[in-house]
C-alpha cells in the first residue's frame, strides 16, 4: 500500500520505518526537514508539503504533539486537507482531547475522506516493532479499513467507540502511569537511608502488588536514575509527559471533575521542567523528587 506519514517526531519516524519494514511503499514529510534524512536514506519518498503527500498515497498516518500541531498539519493553506484526499483513508494517532479529534474527523470526512482516530499506549521501541497498544475511534465500518494497518503497528488494536473514544481511553490509560512515577520517587523517599542497590530494589518492587507493567519494561532504566545517573534517551520525555497532564486536566474539568492527584502530579512535573529536566525521559521522574528531599533526615 502507498502509505504517507505526515510528521516524523520520535513516533511518527519510528512508525514509518516500522511501515517500510513490512512493505509498504511509505512517503513521509516534517517541518523539520532533518528528520527526514534517515527514513529517505532507508528509501522513503519524501513529499514537499502534507498536501503533495496526501496527492500521492492511498492512507495517511499522523502522530502529532498537540492540537496546534495538528491544526498546522491538516489546517495549513499546503496541509493534508488541501491535498486529494477524496476516498482516502486517514489514520490521526496524537495524544489529544477528543473534541480535537472531533472536530477533525468532520472536516476530513467533509473532504470524501474515511477518518479513524488511534492514540497508542507504548513508546519508540514498540513502534519501531510494531507493538503498540492502539485504542481507535471510528464508525465500525471505517474501523474494519482501518484495521490492516493498524495490526501492523500495534501488538493489539481495541475499537473502543466512534471518534472521540480512543482520546478518552488513551488519557485514561496513561494517567496512572504518570502519577505512579511520582509515586514510586516518593516511595523511594522512605527507604533510600537503607542504601539497597537501586537495580534490586526495582526487581524487588516489581513483584509487589503496588507495582505496574511499566517497572517490568523500565525498571532497570529507573534503577540508573535512582542510583544517581539518567535513564537513557528520551523516548518520552518529561515535557511530553506534563503535555499529557495537562491534556488530561483539561478533560477531566470538560466532564465537569477536577482530578486532584492529576493536578498535584503536573505542578510536580511542571517543577522538573523548571529545573531542567524537561528533555529527559519520564523514567528520570521517580529520581526527581528524591534530588529535592534531602536525605540525611532522622537516622535508621
Ligand atoms: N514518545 C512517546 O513515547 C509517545 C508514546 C505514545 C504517544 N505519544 C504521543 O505521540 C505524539 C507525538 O509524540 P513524539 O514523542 O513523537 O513527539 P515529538 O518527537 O516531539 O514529535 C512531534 C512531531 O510533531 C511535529 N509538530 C509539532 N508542532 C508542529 C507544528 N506546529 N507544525 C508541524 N509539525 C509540528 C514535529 O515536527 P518538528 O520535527 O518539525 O518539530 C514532530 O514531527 C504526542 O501526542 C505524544 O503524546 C508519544
Amino acid at each position: 500500500m502507498r502509505v504517507g506519514v505526515a510528521g516524523l517526531g520520535r513516533m511518527g519516524s519510528a512508525i514509518a520505518a516500522r511501515l517500510m519494514d513490512v512493505g509498504h511503499e511509505v512517503t513521509v514529510w516534517n517541518r523539520t526537514p532533518d528528520k527526514l534524512e534517515p527514513l529517505a536514506a532507508a528509501g522513503a519518498k519524501v513529499a514537499a508539503t502534507p498536501a503533495q503527500l496526501a496527492g500521492t498515497v492511498e492512507a495517511i498516518v499522523t502522530i502529532l504533539t498537540n492540537r496546534d500541531a495538528i491544526a498546522a498539519v491538516y489546517e495549513h493553506p499546503a496541509g493534508l486537507l488541501a491535498g486529494d484526499i477524496k476516498g482516502k483513508l486517514v489514520i490521526e494517532m496524537s495524544t489529544v482531547q477528543p473534541e480535537t479529534e472531533i472536530a477533525l474527523a468532520e472536516k476530513v470526512r467533509a473532504k470524501g475522506a474515511t477518518f479513524v482516530e488511534c492514540p497508542v499506549g507504548g513508546t519508540v521501541g514498540p513502534a519501531r516493532e510494531g507493538k503498540l497498544l492502539g485504542v481507535a475511534g471510528g464508525t465500525a465500518e471505517d474501523f474494519s479499513r482501518a484495521r490492516p494497518l493498524l495490526a501492523q503497528m500495534c501488538r493489539r488494536v481495541e475499537h473502543v467507540g466512534p471518534v472521540g473514544a480512543g482520546s478518552s481511553m488513551k488519557l485514561a490509560l496513561n494517567l496512572p502511569l504518570m502519577i505512579y512515577y511520582q509515586a514510586l520517587g516518593e516511595s523511594y523517599v522512605l527507604c533510600r537511608h537503607l542504601g539497597l542497590d537501586p537495580k534490586w530494589l526495582m526487581e524487588f518492587l516489581t513483584d509487589t502488588s503496588g507495582a505496574p507493567n511499566v517497572l517490568k519494561t523500565r525498571g532497570p532504566r529507573i534503577a540508573a536514575a535512582l542510583a544517581g545517573g539518567d535513564a537513557g534517551p528520551p523516548a518520552f520525555d518529561i515535557e511530553s509527559i506534563r503535555k499529557d497532564l495537562a491534556t488530561m486536566l483539561a478533560e477531566g474539568r470538560a466532564r465537569g471533575g477536577d482530578l486532584p492527584l492529576v493536578a498535584t502530579t503536573l505542578a510536580i512535573y511542571e517543577e522538573a521542567i523548571r529545573d531542567g529536566w524537561g528533555k529527559r525521559d519520564g523514567a528520570n521522574i521517580p529520581a526527581y523528587w528524591p534530588s529535592r528531599v534531602p536525605a540525611a533526615g532522622r537516622k535508621g
